[in-house]
């Protein structure tokens, strides 16, 4: 018997990320991510993922400006966004301007491996500025041009803001950042992989990755988990709203893990600083509903908050349009999946896995007419 969805398979070798689901731990390239999480910054985690161990000052200072200096995106991308329908999701547009950005990369159809790190790095340096831009197009306001001198935290909510964040809030979604940036075989980075594999190019198998982030039960939940938050508004609500969904055998968006078996080591960051964010709003709604929630499921059910649950409320705290929560995932995500694509490309077998037939055989084909 196959158990369904590949649960417990081991599909590849990779040393880029651990993930203990026993225990409780993440680990990218080594490091625990407490340890990323209070000490490194996002720029710093992409050069460990990608390059496979902590830059120096001047290897940091290289891929900083390598980042900084490709944020901007071609005009005929710009056009486009200006032609998408105003509805579009920006999960939508994410995906149909990373594919349009292919056919402007420099590099073309070279798919080696420096000419995908160089790719990986420009899509990395633009999908803030397609997200951010998105979201000012579909609203009418002016496009901010990217400022270098800011880090991938700060010159997003810059240029989806239109002025400089201040440094709490940087620092909070800097660290959102370093917490989504690798996990492992995640059905996205798989997807990557799996597209990778056929030594199709960077940008195809980004695009299979971002729609398959895209999902509701993927990076998709955050989403569910604020419009979940908005509708019970009030702490004294919360309980009683759990009990009902839980008795309908609703699933509770932001909890469960196919991995982990006790809380998820990113959860607990996103805790604090949506405890942290609301003391500072004087508005502690979002984390006393969180925290009611989160105890009940855990009574009931025995489920664990993962990392979408309270990066829903903190998200929604950085004033953060709710549907752009996926794409600050995927903006995140970018860094594993690139790391993930070239580590597959560097020793590449493609994917092809068998499925256990239980359809008929030995069937005689009829004519149209006697069937
Ligand atoms: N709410 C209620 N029940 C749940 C939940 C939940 N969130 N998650 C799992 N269960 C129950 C499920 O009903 C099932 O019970 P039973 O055996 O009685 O039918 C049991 O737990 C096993 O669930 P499953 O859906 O078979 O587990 P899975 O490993 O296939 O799914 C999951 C993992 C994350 C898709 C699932 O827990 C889920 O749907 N959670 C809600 C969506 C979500 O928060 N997704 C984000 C995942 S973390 C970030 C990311 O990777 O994107």
């Amino acid at each position: 018997m196959v158990k369904a969805g590949l649960e417990d398979i081991v599909a590849a070798e990779s040393s880029i990320c651990d993930v203990d689901g026993t225990a409780g731990r993440l680990i990218y390239r080594g490091y625990d991510i407490h340890d990323l999480a209070e000490n490194s910054t996002f720029e710093e985690v992409i050069y460990l993922l990608w390059f496979g161990q902590l830059p120096t000052k001047s290897e940091l200072d290289k891929l900083t400006k390598d980042l900084n200096s490709n944020r901007a995106l071609p005009k005929p991308v710009i056009d486009a966004l200006h032609n998408y329908p105003k509805k579009a999701l920006p999960m939508e547009v994410l995906r149909t301007a990373v594919s349009m950005l292919s056919m402007y990369d420099p590099d073309g159809d070279d798919n080696s491996i420096p000419a995908s790190t160089r790719k990986a790095t420009r899509l990395m340096a633009q999908f803030p500025t397609i997200v951010a831009y998105w979201d000012c197009i579909r609203n009418g306001r002016d496009l901010k041009a990217p400022k270098e001198d800011l880090t991938i935290a700060a010159n997003f909510l810059y240029m989806l803001k239109g002025e400089t964040p201040d440094e709490v809030s940087t620092k909070s979604l800097d660290i959102a950042l370093i917490l989504h940036a690798d996990h492992e075989l995640n059905a996205s980075t798989f997807a990557g992989r799996v597209a990778a594999a056929t030594l199709t190019d960077m940008y195809s198998a980004v695009v299979a990755a971002i729609g398959t982030l895209k999902g509701p039960l993927h990076g998709g939940a955050n989403q569910e988990v604020i419009k979940m938050l908005i509708e019970i508004n009030d702490p004294e609500k919360a309980k009683a709203y759990v009990e009902k969904k839980l008795a309908e055998h609703q699933k509770m968006m932001g909890f469960g893990h196919r991995v982990y078996k006790t809380e998820d080591p990113r959860a607990h960051h996103l805790r604090i600083m949506s405890e942290e964010l609301g003391k500072r709003l004087k508005d502690e709604r979002w984390y006393k509903m969180s925290r009611e929630i989160e105890e009940v499921v855990f009574k009931q059910k025995g489920l664990y908050a993962n990392v979408d649950f309270y990066s829903a409320s903190v998200y929604y705290m950085l004033g953060i349009p709710i549907d752009l929560f996926t794409p600050i995932f995927a903006i995140s995500r970018m860094s594993g999946w690139a790391a993930h694509i070239l580590e597959q490309l560097s020793n590449n077998r493609l994917i092809r896995p068998r499925a256990d037939y239980t359809g008929a055989r030995n069937l005689k084909y009829a004519a149209i007419t006697s069937r």
